[in-house]
């Protein structure tokens, strides 16, 4: 299996110079640090606090069942879920399938459903998806490991009271299939009484870290996605991160690189800015994981910090022509992450047409992979002669191995990234913050003291604030 590799020359003095780049004195002086985060993650794991660590050793033999069978069986698969309960599968989704997997024939997706991802409540979207399926050939799979988001749940409802009225309500838990907490929580509730088959989120396992969970693998297994390679993969990335040097595998080494270059050089920005359509996802699901896992008020101790960096998504070679001015000559407080595929599936050659012409006579030949790759490396040369550090990320290949690699690398990262900061990368205070407030204006039980005091009539009587509003 081919390992995918992290290039790191664009971060450091050598090419940058010492006012922009890293010295290999102060990569070594974080060495003790990192020795402590390892230490520290290891203690976390062994208490138990760390379970999507776990997740690689669990059998999924039932999710890869079930995925069998559904496929079989239905036309659409519709995934419900929200931030961490659907970032993966989009992002599995993206990298892995067709790029045009649901306008394919059935025959041409080797029989797999075709794939939806409702991750809002835009009544738009919402009524658009459920006017254009037959829900006959329709299955629902629910993500929610708390299974009380307003989000999930409201689109939820409005899928199950569509089922009963087209299929009738003996039909309706066979198209249906929650994946949640395994004890707690509404979703394990209907289940149980209404015999709705249900996969669990493993106790511990975070939203943002259970994409090799049945959160991502369920959705995954069902429109035939290589689960098992996602797992090889990812193990292969564990044992690299286990059996190496802390400087020497790249979970390590990429959060040691933005931590420094945020704390010497504060570029609090982190672009992660892939070379290929079908990694675009996975800068997207990195954006959560990296932003509600170091966005932090308080560290450990109870000091406040305001941790993190902002990671932004970027799309090569797109975005060379809308951001990239920004990136080269904006302020300087970005540190730009490359993904890079060496082999596309595709060999795209362009033609040697207009040879006399020289704005277009040299592309002929050449195939739009090796296109790409050159406008990566071009970016990133000239990022680095403006003083703008990067790191390359490449893949070998975007297969599920090389993903299950990437994603694992990156959960571990955040982790490692988590302990440097010293915060916690397993809570969302902000989150949950806002999901009471929503619950609050929604008028939902026992939270009528924060609507009141969300619209200004709560203890003390206060008065609305005064209003601006332009209309
Ligand atoms: O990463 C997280 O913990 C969050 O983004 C959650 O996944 C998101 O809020 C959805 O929560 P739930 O799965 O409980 O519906």
């Amino acid at each position: 299996m081919d390992r995918i590799s992290l290039d790191y020359t664009l971060c450091m003095e050598s090419a940058l110079g010492r006012a922009n780049g890293l010295s290999p004195y102060l990569l070594e002086a974080v060495r003790l640090p990192l020795e402590q985060a390892r230490a520290a993650l290891e203690e976390r794991r062994r208490a138990g606090s760390l379970a999507w660590m776990d997740l690689l050793q669990r059998n999924l033999e039932d999710v890869v069942t079930f995925g069998e069978v559904a496929r079989e069986r239905f036309e659409t698969l519709v995934v419900l879920g929200i931030g961490g309960s659907a970032l993966g599968t989009t992002a599995l989704a993206r990298a892995l399938l067709h790029p045009f997997h649901n306008l394919l024939p059935r025959v041409e997706r080797q029989g797999a459903p075709r794939l939806f991802v409702v991750d809002n409540v835009d009544p738009d979207t919402v009524a658009g998806l459920f006017e254009h399926l037959d829900l006959r050939s329709t299955l629902i799979n629910v993500v929610s490991k708390s299974g009380s988001t307003a989000e999930t749940m409201a689109v939820f409802l409005v899928a199950r009271k569509l089922l009963q009225e087209q299929l009738g309500e003996e039909q309706v838990a066979g198209h249906l299939v929650f994946t949640t907490d395994p004890y707690s929580g509404v979703l394990r509730k209907i289940a149980w009484a209404e015999g709705i088959r249900a996969f669990e989120i493993p106790p511990g396992v975070g939203g943002r870290f259970s994409v090799l969970s049945p959160v991502g693998l369920l959705p995954a297994a069902i429109v035939g996605l290589d689960v098992k390679g996602l797992l090889a993969g990812a193990r292969l990335m564990e044992a690299w991160v286990d059996d190496a040097d802390v400087l020497g595998n790249p979970a390590y080494l990429f959060a040691t690189l933005q931590f420094l270059h945020h704390t010497r050089f504060h570029r609090a920005l982190s672009v992660m800015m892939p070379y290929s359509d079908s990694l675009c996802d996975v800068a997207d699901w990195f954006r959560q994981l990296w932003a509600e896992s170091l966005g932090k008020a308080k560290d450990r101790q109870g000091r406040t910090v305001h941790a993190g960096t902002t990671p932004i998504r970027a799309l090569g070679a797109t975005d060379q022509h809308s951001q990239v001015q920004l990136y080269m000559e904006g302020p300087d407080d970005k540190l730009v992450t490359f993904l890079r595929v060496e082999g596309f599936a595709h060999q795209v050659v362009i033609p040697s047409l207009y040879g006399q012409e020289g704005s277009l006579g040299y592309l002929g030949g050449h195939s739009l992979g090796s296109l790409l790759g050159a406008e990566q490396e071009a970016t990133a040369w000239a990022l680095a002669e403006r003083g703008r550090p990067s790191l390359t990320v490449s893949l070998p290949r975007v297969d599920a191995t090389s993903v299950g690699q990437l994603l694992y690398a990156l959960q571990v990262a955040t982790a490692v990234a988590g302990e440097l900061y010293g915060v916690n990368a397993y809570d969302q205070p902000g989150v949950e913050l806002g999901k009471k407030a929503t619950y609050a204006l929604m008028g939902r039980p026992g939270f009528e003291d924060l609507a009141a005091e969300i619209q200004g009539g709560g203890e003390g009587g206060e008065k609305p604030g005064r209003r601006y509003v332009l209309a």
